[in-house]
């Protein structure tokens, strides 16, 4: 009799976001390639029957090409494919040179689609180069519109760093996504867009948006604070809660997140030196 349990993980994706990775040195007093090697272990070890893994931008703290060929070899330890997405501190000409972007996109923009049997993945580019807040300008539009309709029977899975809307985070809300209203007006004219999967802000947070489901990953690196007690950019320390990984399994046209704790907050800390 065969296994039920089993061949759901065909239908799974495992979702990294905000890595922040630099060759050397600590980002908010966290070590970024201690952090990011502990997820990839528990990828191989725990999902490495997934489908890929998608990485939702925030690749770099710094964009040099060290920084992203030395985040490569560590990804590439990974037992699964993986899709990179373009943050607020990425670069992506840099992003382009150094990884193999599946060649279904466009020219300008790290903007994708992975059709799978699940479904489609799109993976969205909401960068606007030389500014923390994102943008998807007209071009992306036209694509995504595009793409939308022509995998209109197929349940499509969004992917992109910058959120296209506000999520009550006062002091993170204004670097988000600037013409969100318009991006989401886009996604009103499909039938098919069935999840936003979002980065940027470091938080974990769900909810819907013009009805459409969405959720927010934790950064593997350091968290935001919650909003209350509030907080500002003079006050920021990061949270001391644990990085995620998400694990997401489609099936039926279903989708389950799981939101795993692959290492605890004080790994990779720097340790405090009073
Ligand atoms: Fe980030």
């Amino acid at each position: 009799m065969d296994s039920p349990v089993t061949k759901p993980l065909a239908q799974d994706v495992v979702w990294l976001s905000d890595l922040h990775f630099v060759a050397e040195g600590l980002i908010q007093g966290h070590d970024p390639r201690l952090r990011l090697r502990a997820a990839i272990d528990y990828i191989n070890e725990f999902h490495s029957q997934s489908m890929f893994c998608v990485i939702s931008g925030d690749l770099v703290d710094l964009a040099t090409e060290q920084n992203y060929r030395a985040l490569k070899s560590e990804l590439d330890r990974l037992l699964i494919p993986y899709f990179p997405l373009s943050g607020n501190h990425d670069d992506k000409t840099l992003l382009r040179q150094v990884f193999d972007l599946p060649g279904v996109g466009m020219n300008e923009f790290i903007q994708y689609a992975v059709p799978t049997e699940a479904g489609v993945f799109m993976c969205l580019d909401s960068q606007r180069p030389g500014s923390d807040a994102g943008e998807f300008c007209t071009k992306r539009m036209q694509w995504l519109d595009h793409m939308l309709a022509e995998y209109k029977d197929s349940p499509a899975y969004l992917f992109l760093h910058h959120p296209p809307m506000a999520l009550r985070l006062p002091m993170l809300d204004p670097d988000n996504m600037e013409n969100g209203d318009a991006f989401l007006d886009l996604l009103s004219k499909h039938q098919n867009v069935k999840h936003l999967f979002l980065g940027h802000v470091h938080r974990p947070i769900c909810g819907t948006v013009r009805g459409i489901p969405f959720a927010v990953m934790r950064s593997t690196l350091y968290q935001a604070p919650p909003p209350v007690p509030a907080w500002d950019w003079d006050s920021f320390a990061p949270a001391a809660e644990a990085p995620n990984l998400g694990i997401l399994t489609f099936s039926n046209g279903d989708v389950t997140l799981q939101y795993r704790e692959f290492c605890k907050y004080e790994f990779g800390l720097e340790r405090s030196k009073s």
